[in-house]
């Protein structure tokens, strides 16, 4: 089932997810209509409380559907290994029509559970490295945007809020 992706604003996405607990018949629900929601926005990545659930859950997909292989499901992720920096343009489905160079990783190794409950290591570089640190800071309540130099961030913002007045945010 697809779920409604909240927007930059909702509460939900400041506030540090909590750990899941068990993976119950639930989270798998949870984790398979967070699939379903990213492919079809379509985007490389979405975390739990972009769908207004707040748990420390994410998927990403750099191929974006292409390549059933490159899905990446991450319950309680935790960084093992963080090495280089990348810079290039990235978005995100809570702030859309938005886009700005974000730093990033250039390789990261991240330590989770999978949808079954088993423990798995995910390597990535390029784009799934800068994929798998968006969607962990989600998990803590920060957004690119929290990211950007001031004045870029400000300008960005400032949009976002005359959309909000507007009634088309
Ligand atoms: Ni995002």
């Amino acid at each position: 089932m697809i779920r409604p992706i909240v927007r930059y604003g909702d509460e939900v996405l400041r506030r540090r997810a909590e750990d899941v607990a068990e993976l119950t018949a639930e989270v798998r629900s949870l984790i398979d209509d967070m699939v379903e929601t990213m492919y079809a926005a379509p985007g490389v990545g979405l975390a739990a409380p972009q769908v207004g659930v707040p748990l420390r859950v994410f998927v990403a997909d750099p191929s974006v559907g292409r390549n059933v292989d490159d899905l990446v499901v991450l319950v309680n992720p935790a960084v093992v290994e963080k090495e280089g920096v990348q810079s290039e343009e990235e978005g995100c489905l809570s702030v859309p029509g938005f886009a700005a160079k974000v730093r990033r990783p250039s390789r990261l190794v991240v330590r989770g559970l999978d949808r079954d409950g088993e423990t798995i290591e995910v390597e990535g570089t390029g784009l799934l490295a800068r994929a798998l640190q968006h969607e962990l800071d989600h998990l803590d309540g920060s957004l690119f945007l929290d990211r950007l130099r001031g004045l870029r961030r400000e300008l960005i913002v400032r949009k976002i809020h005359k959309l909000q007045r507007t009634g088309k945010w």
